[in-house]
C-alpha cells in the first residue's frame, strides 16, 4: 500500500447557473501554497520525477489524466476526471502523468516556489534516494 497521497472531493456548489469549486487553506489541505501552475496544450506524457520536499495539490479542471504514483515498491494509477476531484501528494513519491484526454488542463497548487534541486528526475536515482532517506 502506498502512503503519502490522498484523493479528495473538492467542495463545489452546483446550481442552475453552473458549477464552482473551491480550495481554501486549512480545509482540504494543511500546507500553504506558494506557487500555482497549470499544464495545457499537452502533447505527451509528463512528470517522471519525484519531489523531495514539495507538497502538491493536483486537479484536472478540464478533461482527464491518469496520475501514476510509485513509492519504489508499489505503483498505483489515479484517474483525475472531474474538476471536483483532487489529488494531494505530501510525501516524496515518483509521479507520472499519462493518458491526457479531451484537451486536459491540470492545475497544481504547490507548497513552495520552483527549485530544480528538489527534483529527482531519474527513476534509478529515486530508488537509491528512497533506500537512503525513507
Ligand atoms: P517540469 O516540472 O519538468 O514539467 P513536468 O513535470 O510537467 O513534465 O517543468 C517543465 C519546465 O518548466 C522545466 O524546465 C522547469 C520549468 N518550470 C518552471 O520554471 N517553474 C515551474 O513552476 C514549473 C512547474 C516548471
Amino acid at each position: 500500500m502506498i502512503k503519502g497521497y490522498k484523493i479528495v472531493e473538492i467542495p463545489s456548489v452546483i446550481d442552475e447557473r453552473g458549477s464552482v469549486s473551491f480550495v481554501e487553506l486549512g480545509q482540504l489541505v494543511n500546507f500553504a501554497f506558494k506557487r500555482a501552475y497549470w499544464l495545457y496544450n499537452i502533447k505527451t506524457e509528463r512528470g517522471f520525477h519525484c519531489h523531495k520536499k514539495l507538497k502538491q495539490f493536483i486537479f484536472c479542471i478540464h478533461g482527464s489524466v491518469d496520475c501514476v504514483l510509485d513509492d519504489a515498491k508499489n505503483r498505483i494509477i489515479i484517474k483525475l476526471d472531474s474538476p471536483n476531484k483532487g489529488l494531494i501528494i505530501d510525501q516524496p513519491l515518483w509521479r507520472e502523468m499519462k493518458n491526457f484526454n479531451n484537451s486536459a488542463c491540470v492545475v497544481v497548487l504547490a507548497s513552495d516556489t520552483y527549485d530544480e534541486e528538489d527534483y529527482i528526475r531519474s527513476y534509478q536515482e529515486f530508488k537509491k534516494w528512497t533506500d537512503c532517506n525513507l
